[in-house]
C-alpha cells in the first residue's frame, strides 16, 4: 500500500488541534466573514460549523495523506517540448507528407501513424528521405504508394482477429427477459458482433516492439470498430457490460488485465493502447469494470489482483496536476479532479488536424496552450464539445483545463466508493476505511462546488486561474456553467446520489424539462455547434449511465422514465442497423434511425460501447412479445 494509515492517524489528531484556526483564518479572507460571525456568535451553530469545517478539512488532509508520494506540481503550459518517440515523429512525416501529395478529401491523419515499420528506423527513413521530392516538397501520389507498400504494414496488420474462446452463438441463459422473436433474433446478430471485434496483439510486436505504435498487452480485446483498431480506456467499461450479458466472463477479464497491464508499465490506464495515447488518460472507470465482473462471477482472486492497481490509479488522478484545491462558500476546503494532458503538441493521430486548427493563433507559445487544450479534452472523452470552449463557435478557445468537470469526479468517487466495497470483500479493511472516508469528503465536494439548487443539476465550474496547481481556488457562483449538458445529471449514476429519494425527484424533474430528453434519446448537450459532442448527437455511455441511475433508485416514476429511454434509444439503433447493416458509434436523437455526424473524423461503425450499451439494455428491460420494436 503507497499510504499508512499511521500517518493518516497523526495527522488527523493534528487538525483537530488546528482546525478552529484554520477555519477562522479563511474566513477572515472571505466577504461574508461578517454575516458567518454574526451566525458564529451563537453557540449552537459555532459548533456545528467548526463540526463541518473540522470533518472537510481532516477528510482534506486525509486525502492528502494517502498520496503523498504523488509525483510534484510541476507541470508547465510552456515548458521545453519532449520530443515524441522517433517512430512516432518519423510517421507524423510520413502523415504530412502523404496530406500534400494525397489531398484532404478523405484524409485520415490516423491511418498513417498506426502504419508499423517492415525494417528498422533508420533503413526506413532513409528510403523515405531519398523520394523525390518537388519544390515544396510533396512526394508523387504514385512514389509515395509504392513506398508505403515496400516499407510499412497496413494500419491494423500487426493484430490478428481471433475467435474469443467463450464465445458461444447462443449463450444459455443469454437475455432471458428478450421474448419478441424478432428483437431476440437482432440481438443475437450484436451479440456475434464480438467476433467481428475480437483480436489480439501479433507476436511480431512483442518480438520487436520499436517496429510498431500499437502496444503490447497480454491478452485478447474487444476493439471499438473501424478507424478505432486499438484498445480505449473508457470504451472498455460498456464493452465489458456487454461481454457480462454475452456470458464472456473470460474476455470480459482480459480486458481489464490489458488495461491493469497499462498501469503496471505507465502508472495509469493510456487513452488507448497506442505509444502515441501514452500522454493522457480517459475516463477512469476500470474500478467500475472490475466491481461488475465480480458481480458476475464472485471471483475473489480477480479482486485481489486487481486491487493495487486500482488504488495506483486512484494516487494517479488525485495528485499533481490532475488535482484541484478549492474552497467553498463557507471557506472549507475541498480537493477535486479535472483532466489534464501530460502533452502540449499535436496529438500525433491528428497532428495535420491540430495544426490546422492552431494556424490562426500566432505565436509558439498560445499554439502551446492550446495543444495542450486539445489533448485534455481528448482525456475527458468528449472530444470536442462546447462544455469545454468560452466560445462555442471557436474550437482554438478550449479551456479544459480550467474546468472542474462534473462527470470526471461523479467517476472518481465512484472509484473511492468501488476501492472501498472490494477492499472490504477481500479483507482489506484499512484500505476500505481510508476510500470510504475519501469519498465521504468528495461527496460533500459535489455539493458544495457542483450542485446547483435552483436548477436541480450539478453544473461544471470554471477556474478562473489554472495555471499554477498551489493556488486554493475561491468558490464563485457565477462560475458555475449553466448550460445544459448530459453531464449535469451523471452524478445520479452513483449510489450516493440514486439513493437519495427527494433528490432523485428533484433532478428527474430538472432532466425532464431541460430539453435533453428527444425523440430517439438523451442529446448530449442543447448547442449544435458541429462538435460531435453536441446537440443532435446521442451517445450510447450518456443513455446507459442516465438510465442506469434513475433504474437504481428504486421510484417507480424514475424506473419508468428509465426504461422508457432505453427503448428509444434500442428502437433507433435497430431502425439504423437495418438500414445501414451495422451499429454506430453515435446517433442524432432527433428522429428514430438516424444516425449521428459532426467531428473531426467520418462516423464511425462497428461499434463497441453502442453494442455493449444494447445488450446491457435488452437484459435489464427485456422485450415484450407485442412492443413493437419499428420506429413509430
Ligand atoms: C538497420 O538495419 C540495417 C540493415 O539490416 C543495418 O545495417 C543497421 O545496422 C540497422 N540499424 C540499426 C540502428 O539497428
Ligand atoms: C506541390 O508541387 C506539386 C508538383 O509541382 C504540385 O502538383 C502540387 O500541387 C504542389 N502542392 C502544393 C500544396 O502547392
Ligand atoms: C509524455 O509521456 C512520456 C512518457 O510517459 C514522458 O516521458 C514525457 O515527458 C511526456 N511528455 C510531455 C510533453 O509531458
Ligand atoms: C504570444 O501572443 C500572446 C497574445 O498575442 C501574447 O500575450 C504573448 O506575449 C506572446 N508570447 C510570445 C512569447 O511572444
Ligand atoms: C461481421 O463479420 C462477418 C463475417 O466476417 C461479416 O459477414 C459481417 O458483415 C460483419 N458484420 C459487420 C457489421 O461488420
Amino acid at each position: 500500500m503507497p499510504w499508512n494509515v499511521n500517518d493518516r492517524l497523526v495527522n488527523r489528531s493534528i487538525c483537530s488541534n488546528s482546525y478552529y484556526i484554520l477555519c477562522r483564518k479563511k474566513l477572515r479572507s472571505v466577504p461574508f466573514a461578517a454575516k458567518m460571525a454574526k451566525i458564529l456568535s451563537d453557540p449552537n451553530r459555532r459548533f456545528l460549523f467548526y463540526t463541518i469545517c473540522f470533518c472537510f478539512f481532516t477528510t482534506g488532509v486525509l486525502t492528502l495523506s494517502v498520496h503523498k508520494s504523488s509525483p510534484p506540481c510541476n507541470y508547465s503550459d510552456s515548458g521545453p517540448v519532449k520530443p515524441s518517440i522517433p517512430l512516432i515523429s518519423f510517421l507524423e512525416r510520413v502523415q504530412e507528407t502523404a496530406l500534400r501529395s494525397l489531398g484532404d478529401s478523405n484524409f485520415d491523419p490516423k491511418l498513417y501513424v498506426d502504419l508499423s515499420l517492415k525494417f528498422n528506423l533508420s533503413t526506413t527513413e532513409e528510403a523515405f528521405d531519398k523520394l523525390p521530392r518537388s519544390a515544396n516538397g510533396s512526394v508523387s501520389a504514385r512514389d509515395l504508394q509504392s513506398f508505403i507498400a515496400s516499407y510499412l504494414g497496413d494500419a491494423g496488420s500487426d493484430m490478428v482477429i481471433i475467435q474469443p474462446v467463450d464465445f458461444m452463438p447462443e449463450p444459455p441463459g443469454f437475455l432471458p427477459k428478450v421474448e419478441n422473436p424478432v428483437v431476440r433474433a437482432w440481438a443475437l446478430e450484436v451479440h456475434s458482433l464480438w467476433k467481428n471485434l475480437s483480436r489480439k496483439v501479433a507476436d511480431g510486436v512483442k518480438e520487436s516492439p520499436e517496429l510498431h505504435t500499437l502496444l503490447p498487452l497480454p491478452s485478447p480485446f474487444i476493439i471499438p470498430g473501424s478507424r478505432f483498431r486499438e484498445v480505449y480506456y473508457w470504451d472498455s467499461y460498456w464493452v465489458i457490460r456487454g461481454l457480462l450479458a454475452s456470458k464472456m466472463h473470460q474476455t470480459a477479464k482480459g480486458v481489464v488485465q490489458n488495461l491493469i497491464s497499462l498501469i503496471d508499465k505507465y502508472g495509469y490506464v493510456l487513452n488507448g493502447a497506442r505509444a502515441y495515447y501514452n500522454n493522457r488518460s480517459q475516463p477512469p472507470l476500470l474500478s467500475s469494470m472490475v466491481l461488475d465482473i465480480y458481480l458476475r462471477t464472485n471471483d475473489l482472486e480477480f479482486v485481489k489482483k486487481s486491487l493495487p492497481s486500482l488504488v495506483k490509479e486512484h494516487g494517479f488522478w488525485n495528485s499533481g496536476i490532475h488535482k484541484v484545491t478549492i474552497q467553498d462558500a463557507q471557506a472549507c476546503t475541498h480537493t477535486l479532479n479535472r483532466y489534464y494532458a501530460m502533452w502540449n503538441k499535436p496529438r500525433p493521430e491528428s497532428s495535420t488536424i491540430d495544426k490546422e486548427s492552431a494556424s490562426k493563433l500566432l505565436n509558439a507559445s498560445e499554439k502551446e496552450q492550446f495543444y495542450r487544450q486539445v489533448a485534455s479534452t481528448a482525456e475527458s472523452g468528449w472530444d470536442f464539445s462546447t462544455r469545454w470552449m468560452r466560445d462555442p463557435s471557436d474550437l482554438t478557445t478550449l479551456a479544459t483545463t480550467s474546468i472542474l468537470p462534473v462527470d470526471l469526479n461523479a467517476y472518481i468517487l465512484k472509484m473511492e466508493l468501488d476501492i472501498a466495497f472490494l477492499a472490504r470483500i477481500v479483507g482489506e479493511e484499512h484500505t476500505a476505511e481510508v476510500f470510504l472516508e475519501a469519498s465521504q469528503a468528495r461527496k460533500k465536494a459535489i455539493g458544495s462546488i457542483f450542485w446547483n439548487a435552483k436548477m436541480g443539476q450539478w453544473l461544471d465550474y470554471r477556474l478562473t486561474s489554472s495555471h499554477t496547481c498551489e493556488t486554493v481556488h475561491r468558490w464563485g457562483a457565477q462560475n458555475q456553467n449553466e448550460k445544459i449538458f448530459a453531464s449535469n445529471f451523471m452524478p445520479l449514476w452513483i449510489e450516493l446520489f440514486n439513493s437519495d429519494g427527494p433528490m432523485v425527484k428533484k433532478v428527474m424533474k430538472s432532466f425532464q424539462d431541460s430539453g435533453l430528453l428527444r425523440a430517439a434519446g438523451i442529446a448530449t448537450s442543447l448547442t449544435e455547434s458541429g462538435q460531435q459532442w453536441d446537440f443532435p448527437n446521442g451517445w450510447a455511455p450518456l443513455q446507459h449511465m442516465i438510465v442506469e441511475g434513475l433504474l437504481r433508485s428504486g421510484s417507480k416514476e424514475a424506473m419508468s422514465l428509465a426504461e422508457d429511454i432505453a427503448v428509444r434509444w434500442i428502437r433507433t439503433s435497430y431502425a439504423a442497423y437495418k438500414k445501414t447493416g451495422t451499429i454506430h458509434e453515435k446517433y442524432d436523437v432527433e428522429a428514430c434511425g438516424k444516425i449521428g455526424g459532426g467531428g473531426e473524423y467520418v462516423p464511425q461503425t462497428g461499434f463497441g460501447w453502442t453494442n455493449g450499451v444494447l445488450l446491457a439494455f435488452l437484459e435489464e428491460f427485456g422485450w415484450p412479445h407485442d412492443r413493437k420494436i419499428d420506429c413509430h
